[in-house]
């Protein structure tokens, strides 16, 4: 990882702040005073600003799990039963998911230690998409679809306008598959605005949670997200990374 960008994990600075301090000649790896942000810096080197050592940043993990139905998104449940972090084998720290699923919901969800990051992803303000498929009750016509692409009303608040695109009527079994995308995350919001337009919804897979899509990972399944992946990430969320 670049020097910089180490100073702003380990939370010392900005990484415009950091990139000054190390101009400045106050930051040392390994004894010797680096003259670059662009130094690289790996696990087991001693970073010092001003002579005094830098405790590393925690590692952070961040991974995107494609949930099965049947599991609850939480690290714990106090009635015993199974969550999602059953699902995560030897992951060494703590992660939790950001935001919710369903328990009958499955599909993108991803977890982290990053708590900060998590915060805001999980913020109105960020609008993050998230990229459903339901499969609902009857062959809705234009006007319900529409009807939830204005929005409904949730407990005295109205959703914000949403995409909702007609992928598949199925008329032999008089259900359908609508793709929703949603910039907010309101409880159970996809149900509720498919009861509110008469079409209830038979299951829910979330297929893209802030642009990481599940495709070929297999129910049940987790990978750590790539460099590039986390830093898109920041950059939605109005970080630096
Ligand atoms: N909307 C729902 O109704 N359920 C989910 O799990 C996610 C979004």
């Amino acid at each position: 990882m670049r020097l910089a960008k180490y100073l702003a994990r380990a939370g010392v600075a900005s990484r415009r702040r950091a990139e000054d301090m190390i101009y400045a000649g106050r930051v040392a790896v390994n004894g010797v005073t680096a003259d670059k942000p662009q130094v690289q810096v790996s696990a087991g080197d001693t970073v010092t600003v001003d002579g005094k050592a830098v405790q590393g940043p925690e590692r952070k993990i961040y991974l995107l799990l494609n949930k099965p139905p049947g599991y609850i998104s939480t690290a714990h449940d106090t009635h015993n039963r199974p969550t999602v972090t059953d699902l995560l084998g030897n992951i060494e720290a703590r992660v939790y998911p950001v935001g919710r699923l369903d328990a009958d919901t499955c599909g993108a969800l991803m977890l982290t230690n990053d708590g900060e990051l998590a915060h805001r992803l999980m913020h109105p303000r960020y609008e993050v998409e998230k990229v459903y498929h339901a499969l609902v009750k009857g062959l809705p016509g234009e006007s319900a679809l529409e009807m939830m692409r204005r929005g409904i009303v949730i407990e005295g608040e109205k959703t914000a306008p949403a995409g909702v695109k007609l992928l598949k009527a199925i008329p032999q079994n008089n259900t359908a598959l609508l793709e929703i995308t949603l910039t907010e995350g309101k409880k159970r919001q996809v149900k509720k605005m498919c009861s509110a337009a008469a079409h209830p919804v038979r299951a829910l897979k979330r297929v893209s949670f802030a642009g990481l899509k599940v495709n070929s990972l297999k129910q049940g399944a987790y990978r750590e997200l790539e460099e590039q992946e986390i830093s898109s990430l920041y950059r939605l969320a109005g970080l630096e990374g």
